[in-house]
């Protein structure tokens, strides 16, 4: 026997009974970021290795150990599967030169891959949906993305995802940290897994982000990046914190907040859930005045976060909230010599008339396909044999109440059907 083909560990199927939870959290996003002014931009899956290695960072997780990287078969180049999309906007936005006429609000969606240990919520292939505000430097942009994430749990209809922020410092406040807290961690060496000691010699502040519990005695009583914020960055949080009270968004400050990729400055923000275990950030991101010019455009500062979207959809469905039915509203049943043409002719009337409609494939007998069009889950059954054909009518069965079937003109038909809609 052939041996069955799976999909890759890591990599999940969305299926049809998923699909319309999926469809409403896509159209809620949608609607909310036309409110803010955000428009789409969309970009390949593939870039560049140097790229994602420039931008994340050499000695971060993911251009370590987690990129899916393959060579061009006929030039030899370095490709990359996109670990993230903050890195190809920016690349996009300098390479089309939109920066030209002001700033850009532009937002994306779509697939992800990190080569990580697939667990609840934490896949290979993944989904975002992308913010960044480029060419902005001010607090109000920081504040505003924090508040629109805010109304979008609100429009999603989540409650229960708390706000952490903090802030990084210019990038040569961070320098003065990192100093200070390899002296500090070195002082507690003894202590440290090997994983910290490995980021001690290469990314020092990710040691803040270790949740072995044997750590933790170390890491609360390790120096504050506050400490070493400089004057522009400390006013600038300040703003942001200030702008946030005034719309009424809750938050705290989490000092040890750190973010896995290297671009980032000043405000760093993440939204926590407790409902989803150990993968319970939902949504993160930052400024990254930096990376713009890195990637070899005119300096710009820039801000903007991302959404991991199936997680998102874990806690959609938990809640239960979303039970959109994604089945036709008619299913078509025929039979008979001249109903075919008729029922061809009538399915084609309802879709003109925006009713979804489900063709019976395959023939058979009335009773058969009846089964079949209950089992589809449409709210009606459509039925047409040769004395419905003959007389330009229809008979509409109902399949979830009690009510009557009954016969109509063709042209009443669509009236009759959609009268049903809830
Ligand atoms: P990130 O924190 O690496 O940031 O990812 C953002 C979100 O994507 C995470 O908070 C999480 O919800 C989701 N996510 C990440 N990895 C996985 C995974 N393996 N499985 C499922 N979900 C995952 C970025 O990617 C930045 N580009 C965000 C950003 C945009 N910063 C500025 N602009």
């Amino acid at each position: 026997m052939t041996e069955t083909l799976q999909a890759i560990r890591g990599m999940k199927d969305v299926l049809p009974d998923e699909a319309p939870v999926w469809d409403f959290f896509e159209d809620t996003v949608r609607a909310w970021l036309r409110r803010y002014g955000y428009r789409q931009i969309r970009l390949p899956v593939v870039e560049n290795t140097d790229l994602f290695v420039r931008s994340i960072g050499e000695v971060t997780d993911i251009v370590e150990k987690e990129m899916y990287s393959f060579t061009d078969r006929l030039n030899g180049d370095s490709l990359t599967l996109r670990p993230e999309g903050t890195a190809s906007c920016v690349r996009a936005v300098v390479q089309h030169n939109l920066l030209y006429g002001g700033g850009q609000r532009l937002w994306y969606a779509g697939p992800m891959f990190r080569h990580e240990k697939p667990q609840k919520g934490r896949y290979r292939q993944f989904h975002q949906i992308g913010v960044e505000a480029l060419g902005y430097a001010g607090p109000d942009v920081d504040a505003e993305h924090m508040v629109m994430v805010d109304r979008l749990w609100r429009d999603l209809g989540l409650s229960g995802i708390a706000l952490e922020i903090n802030s990084l410092g210019s990038t040569e406040a961070r320098a003065r940290y990192r100093s200070r807290l390899v002296d500090y961690l070195s002082q507690h060496e003894a202590v440290l897994d090997a994983d910290s000691k490995r980021r001690l010699l290469t990314n020092p502040l990710r040691v803040l982000d270790s949740k072995n519990p044997a750590l933790q005695a170390v890491i609360e009583g390790a120096p504050r990046l506050d400490d070493d914020l400089d004057d522009d960055s400390r006013r600038h949080f300040d703003d942001v914190q200030r702008l946030l009270r005034i719309a009424g968004v809750s938050f705290r400050i989490n000092p040890r907040l750190v973010r896995g990729l290297d671009y980032y400055n000043r405000t760093v923000f993440e939204w926590v859930t407790t409902e989803l275990g150990a993968q319970g950030t939902v949504c993160a991101g930052g400024r990254y005045d930096g990376l713009i010019e890195q990637i070899g455009g005119k300096p710009a500062p820039a801000c903007g976060f991302a959404m991991g979207v199936e997680r998102l959809i874990a806690l959609l469905e938990a809640g239960g909230a979303v039970t959109a039915n994604a089945a036709a509203e008619a299913y078509l049943v025929w039979s008979g010599e001249q109903a075919e043409a008729h029922a061809w002719h009538v399915a084609e009337h309802l879709r003109d008339a925006g009713i979804s409609v489900a063709l019976h494939y395959g023939g058979g007998g009335f009773k058969s396909q009846m089964k079949r069009a209950d089992a589809s889950g449409a709210r009606y059954a459509v039925i047409i044999g040769d004395d419905e054909a003959q007389a330009g009518e229809a008979s509409v069965k109902p399949l979830r109440e009690a009510t009557q079937q009954t016969r109509v003109k063709v042209a009443d038909l669509a009236a009759c059907i959609g009268h049903g809609r809830g």
